[in-house]
């Protein structure tokens, strides 16, 4: 290598860093790396994991809780950061009415899932709360009062990585009642997300502004991933209602699209990377460096 190529690399490097955001042409080369079954999501149970959570000092021991809900790797890229901002997961949630641990507090019952991606069982990534209409302290009233709530865990193992949210969505008792699940409660958690997706497509504009992008969401309750029983699952007698056993076995899988983009996203998102825009861009970066 010449002295002037190693100036020149050097001169330009930052330069190419912080004109452009480097990875965007190649974007389609990191979502081929993605894989999954062809609905957004692998099934744990076919890789060694499993569709119910670890749960510690459960009696009789080893009992876990549903994985009911799926937000699937078909979502769009930006809903499948875990963040409140830029149209990310959190966001998302925030937009339906579901927040994080009240005042930053660490959920202290931590539970584990193993979704069959390579990374064995690890601990939730979150829990989000049902926050009573107040995004800001609505959460505590959930902790409190009991209500809806779930834990997730992301499958993005070098195994088989798809990048869904598995979540384990229940509704709880309040606290003086050690948040126990009420009778049905998973199903009924799970059922109460979807009504208020379906209910909410307008957020309110009280929330906060990062709130404000619009999402659609394709609902479907898909059967086999979860058994119509009551075996391993963690309170299943108090869960149980009229001799129906306590999950119905079905899952909520989402697939999550941002309707409209905020302006300077837009910009940005519409560069068509054909091979006459990156000569383009190549050829200008080339003027700016030398
Ligand atoms: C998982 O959570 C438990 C608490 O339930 C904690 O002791 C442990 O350090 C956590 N593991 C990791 C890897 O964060
Ligand atoms: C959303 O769910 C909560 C509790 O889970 C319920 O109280 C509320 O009415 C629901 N809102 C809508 C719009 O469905
Ligand atoms: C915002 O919240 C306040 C108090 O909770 C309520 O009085 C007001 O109607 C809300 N505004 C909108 C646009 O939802
Ligand atoms: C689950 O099984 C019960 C009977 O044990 C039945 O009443 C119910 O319809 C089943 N639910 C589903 C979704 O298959």
């Amino acid at each position: 290598m010449t002295a002037k190529t190693i100036l020149f690399l050097a001169l330009c490097t930052p330069q190419l860093a912080t004109a452009f955001d480097i990875r965007s042409p190649f974007s389609f080369l990191w979502s081929a790396s993605r894989r999954d079954d062809g609905d957004g999501y692998y099934d744990p149970n076919d890789h060694g994991g499993s569709m119910l959570t670890e749960v510690d000092g459960t009696y009789p021991e080893g009992l876990g809780e549903p994985l009911n809900m799926i937000v699937s790797g078909s979502s769009d890229a930006e809903v499948l950061v875990d963040q409140e901002t830029d149209g990310g997961f959190r966001n998302y949630w925030l937009s339906i009415g579901f927040g994080a641990e009240c005042l930053g507090q660490r959920d202290a019952l931590q539970q584990r899932a193993n979704l069959g991606d390579g990374k064995g069982s690890v601990n939730q990534s979150s829990v989000l709360r049902w926050d009573y209409g107040d995004p800001q302290l609505g959460t505590c009233t959930e902790t409190i009062q009991g209500g809806n709530h779930f834990r997730y865990w992301v499958q993005n193992g070098d195994d088989q990585n798809s990048g869904a949210y598995f979540m384990a969505c229940s509704y709880e008792m309040p606290l003086e009642k050690h948040h126990d699940i009420v009778p049905n409660g998973y199903n009924i958690g799970r059922d109460e997300i979807v009504g208020n997706i379906t209910r909410s497509a307008v957020p309110t504009l009280n929330l906060t502004d990062s709130a404000t992008v619009p999402y659609s969401t394709d609902i479907k309750y898909v059967s086999g991933l979860l058994s119509n029983t009551s075996d391993g699952v963690n309170h299943y007698s108090t869960v149980e209602e009229n001799g129906r056993p306590a999950i119905d076995g079905l899952v909520a899988v989402m697939t999550v699209r941002i309707v409209e983009r905020p302006a300077s996203d837009a910009a940005s998102l519409t560069i068509p990377w054909t091979l006459p825009t990156i000569s383009a861009i190549v050829v200008s970066l080339l003027a700016i460096c030398l």
